[in-house]
């Protein structure tokens, strides 16, 4: 939540810094702002809403420095604002800070400034950072270096519990940015002359493709022609950079009017890129980045998925797929249930952590936990260096591309698609599979793409149901199996982007209670994909019918007669993997009710992409 941007070099700060904060609204918008450095003095524009506000605002031309630190806000302490937007400064005027994170002891770290003469302007937690930094800087006594600055930094810092990547600048030190993150993703783009700094890699790809990854306790020094990196005791060290490979169109819209619906086309090629080199027919899938041993996977006695919204569902569906195939016993947890409920591990537990962005706070405690109860620990990711990937024993990748509208979409499928490539690569080290049958799935799986487009191809016809139907106040998801696990995610998608209240039920345990809310007119829409459970879906769905549903069929399989008010058929795959198919409809149908009801499908309310905060 929030997103960070900062900038050093010889152009204007404001146009790059705006730039990479619309990219990072995804992480929150309720308000925005941006700090520069111009004769050593801080200029500081804020505004309440959005990015567009901030760039619209009459004092905006004000900020001429080619140093500064920006932030789009998702309000965690204090309503948004424009006194609660970031930046803050201290008393002095002479420290900003940008921040994104939660400082957990702020109450106290507030009473101790106030107690030594400080006041505070906002209701954030954040404020008291630029107050720290200055009551260091100010208590010591000797000349005014750069190192004196960062040693106040370093102090400020160590008196905060919580999560923080931090930006920080100073009109005393014109020339200079310090940042510093824990538990909060920071990268740093190296530039020719110039620098660029932000919460996540898309942010500034247009600027530059060689990036740091910001260790925990890590701090650095960034000038506009060099960047100086120190542990946590200020000790200089090296660090590797990294050549990022993506696209700097893949994260633009392209053309599309939503980021959304530029992602859920892209699902034929994430697919594809998901798969990759990993298999090929004939021959067993391999995984370069992972060692583990069929000795390791005989001796486990339980693996947990664990994760959070749309990477849980995909979890479920990774449950179904390993159990089938590799017969251990697998369980799916939700991380901010899991990480408080005492869970059964220990070295003879597998767990593996599913996350797009690699930063989810509850996915990461998790994991941790896991850790130090002794399993091994695996993350499913998309975000090349991002803490939880950092943090495991072993990393896999979607390679889904950079995923910017709130609503996951191909980062979804493509984690489905890559628990069954990992459920095949066990299975074929385990030999507890029959060959034949796990070559029929990766012919399946390698079908993917092209299938995918097929379904694709129906988009009109979704977006007429999308038009009869965006008026609802409830619909139903109905599926069992796998189709239960799309009917979870299809409803999910529903709330938060449209607004609609939705409810997935298994289609068998309708009559044990939800089937008294069915009445004349709701919707109910059914998935039926897996062919030794059509029947019994179709009674279910009889059962709601009856009471006056109007019911939405996604189907693979041949239906009897019915009267159904619509049917969308998709192409025929494994029952297993169906969910990649399946899923697209529902996609596509929340995004043409959130666009009927004019909302904003990329940004929807009170959401952020990434979950930072528990
Ligand atoms: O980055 P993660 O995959 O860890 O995020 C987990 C959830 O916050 C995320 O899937 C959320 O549910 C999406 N907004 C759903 O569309």
């Amino acid at each position: 939540m929030c997103g960070i941007v900062g900038y050093i070099g010889n152009q204007k700060a404001k146009e790059i810094l705006i730039n990479g904060l619309k990219s990072l609204e995804y992480r929150g918008y309720d308000s925005a702002g941006i700090a520069t450095i111009e004769n050593n003095k801080i200029d500081m524009v804020k505004e309440k809403g959005r990015v567009a506000n901030l760039e619209a605002s009459p004092e905006i031309g004000k900020l001429t420095g080619t140093i500064g630190i920006a932030h789009t806000r998702w309000a965690t302490h204090g309503k948004p604002s424009k006194e609660n937007s970031h930046p803050h400064m201290d008393n002095s005027n002479t420290f900003a800070v940008v921040h994104n994170g939660i400082i957990e002891n702020y109450a106290d770290l507030r009473k101790f400034l106030t107690d030594n003469g400080y006041s505070f302007i906002s209701q954030t937690d954040t404020e008291v950072v630029p107050n720290l930094v200055h009551y260091y800087f100010s208590n010591d006594k000797s000349e005014n270096t750069l190192n004196k600055f960062l040693t106040a930094v370093r102090k400020a810092v160590s008196d905060l519990k919580g999560s923080y990547a931090l930006e920080i600048i100073s009109s005393l030190f014109p020339d200079v940015i310090i940042v510093v993150r824990k538990d909060s993703p920071l990268v740093i783009g190296k530039g020719n002359g110039e620098n660029f700094i932000a919460s996540d890699i898309p942010a500034v790809l247009r600027y530059t493709k060689d990036f740091y990854l910001l260790d925990d306790n890590e701090f650095a020094v960034i000038y506009k022609d060099k960047i100086n990196f120190y542990d946590s005791s200020l000790e200089p060290h090296n660090k590797e950079i990294k050549n990022i490979e993506w696209d700097a169109s893949s994260a633009e819209k392209d053309g599309y009017e939503d980021y959304m619906l530029k992602e859920i086309n892209e699902q034929p090629t994430a697919i594809r890129e998901t798969i990759g080199s990993r298999f090929r027919l004939g021959e067993p899938c391999s995984f370069d980045d992972i060692d583990i041993t069929k000795s390791y996977l005989e001796s486990l006695n339980k693996i947990f998925i664990v994760a959070c919204g749309t990477a849980m569902h995909a979890g479920l569906v990774g449950k179904a797929i390993i159990e089938k195939l590799c017969r251990i016993p697998t369980e799916v947890d939700i991380a901010s249930e899991f990480r408080y409920r005492d869970p059964i591990i220990d070295e003879k537990t597998l767990c593996i952590f599913v996350s797009q962005s690699g930063e989810t706070a509850d996915t990461l405690a998790a994991l941790r936990l896991s850790k130090s109860k002794g399993a091994k620990t695996l993350a499913v990711s998309n975000v090349i260096g991002s803490t939880i990937t950092r943090e495991a024993d072993y990393t896999i990748y979607t390679h889904a591309g950079p995923e910017i509208a709130v609503a996951s979409t191909k980062a979804y499928t493509s984690q489905v698609c890559l628990l069954a490539i990992l459920g095949i690569y066990f299975a074929e080290l385990l030999g507890s599979y029959p060959k034949v049958k796990l070559e029929e799935l990766k012919s399946d799986i390698l079908d993917l793409p092209s299938k995918i487009e097929s379904v694709l191809d129906n988009t009109e016809k979704i977006k007429e149901f999308a038009d009869k139907v965006y008026t609802q106040k409830d619909m139903f998801f109905l599926g069992r199996g796998t189709d239960y696990d799309v009917a979870l995610e299809g409803s999910l998608k529903l709330k938060e982007i449209s607004y609609i209240h939705s409810e997935a039920y298994a289609a068998g345990e309708l009559k044990h209670g939800p089937i008294a809310l069915i009445e004349n007119g709701v919707t109910v829409i059914g998935i039926i994909t897996n062919e030794k459970l059509v029947e019994k879906t179709i009674s279910n769905l009889q059962e709601v019918i009856t009471r006056g549903a109007k019911t939405f069929i996604i189907t693979n399989q041949v239906l009897p007669n019915n009267n159904f008010s619509y049917c969308l058929n998709i192409p025929a795959t494994n029952e297993l993997i169906s969910p990649i198919l399946s899923v697209i409809p529902l996609q596509l149908l929340s995004y043409y009710i959130s666009k009927n009801k004019g909302l904003d499908v990329d940004k929807p309310r009170n959401l952020a992409k990434s979950v930072t905060v528990e």
